[in-house]
């Protein structure tokens, strides 16, 4: 595998790339990766001929008080990892390479009202520094198909109209979930969590799975549903966040017509604020 820092290069190695042909398959990321964004990379590979994957904590996306300067940067062991699982680019850019006129001068890119709600309330311009990076990072890198986990399900949606609505030539997929024997969805902020906070943590997916079961049941009374949830969540030690039962095509709360669900979840666990979501199909 090839770790790549500047744009020029990344540009003129890829471009040769496809002038050979190949497919170009991508996998952004953070870093400090995880079983579950190697299974991105598997995607990737099952669906391309060269895969490139980048790491880039994008202080875009990160708002005042979040965990930007301690977020993990673990480049040494990500290499490894992705380099293990036959990924063939490592785009690694500095700030300045990303952001060479500061991030105050940056042209944003906004997906208005899908990034309002939610994890974009919870977090004001989350979203909009989500769709800046990876607009720019589809511009460097230009692969014909990009890979992001379900985990964030409202980050895919987002990332979904944005490609629409600017006609980006980029096929997005979605990729399922990856838990750990516990139910627990992978996620590199769970390094955050106590051994305590672990065991706890694991009710997120099965209070999800509960409410799921619930709905599957004929139940559709969807606020008192949710209510309960908050309060099995609250009963656990959890904090509340946001726990939605919505229509899965535009995340809008769900009516008692709509056969395809998701049910989006965030609730604070001690240091950590956990997402998580299950769909459900009627
Ligand atoms: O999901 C993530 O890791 C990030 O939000 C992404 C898509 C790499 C953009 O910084």
């Amino acid at each position: 595998m090839r770790t790549i820092h500047t744009i020029a290069e990344l540009r003129s190695a890829l471009n040769a790339e496809r002038l050979n042909g190949k497919r170009i398959g991508f996998v952004p990321t953070m870093g400090n990766l995880h079983e579950g964004h190697l299974q991105l990379i598997d995607q990737a590979k099952a669906n391309s001929d060269v895969v490139v994957s980048s790491i880039f904590v994008n202080p875009l996306q990160f708002g005042q008080g979040e965990d930007l300067d301690n977020y993990p940067r673990t480049l040494q062991q990500d290499q490894e990892k992705l380099a293990s699982r036959g990924c063939d680019y490592l785009f690694a850019p500095s700030d300045a390479e990303v952001y060479p006129h500061g991030r105050e001068a940056q042209t944003q890119v906004e997906v208005p009202v899908i990034s309002d709600m939610y994890c974009g309330e919870s977090r004001p311009g989350h979203f909009r520094g989500v769709a800046t990076v990876v607009t720019k990072l589809f511009g460097m890198v230009q692969p014909d198909v990009a890979i992001f986990g379900e985990k964030d399900f409202q980050q895919l949606m987002v990332i979904r109209r944005m490609t629409e609505d600017l006609s980006l030539p980029v096929e997005i997929q979605g990729a399922a979930i990856a838990r750990n024997n516990k139910g627990l969805a992978l996620s590199s902020r769970n390094g955050y969590l106590s051994e305590d906070e672990l065991d706890t943590a694991v009710n997120l997916y099965a209070t999800l799975q509960a409410t799921a079961n619930q709905i599957k049941s004929g139940d559709k009374d969807f606020s008192e549903l949710e209510e309960q949830a908050q309060k099995r969540l609250e009963s656990a030690g959890f904090a509340r966040d946001y726990y939605k039962i919505c229509r899965r095509y535009d995340l809008q709360p769900a009516g008692a017509d709509d056969k395809e669900l998701v049910i989006v979840a965030a609730a604070k666990l001690g240091p950590a604020r956990l997402i998580d979501n299950i769909q459900i199909n009627l």
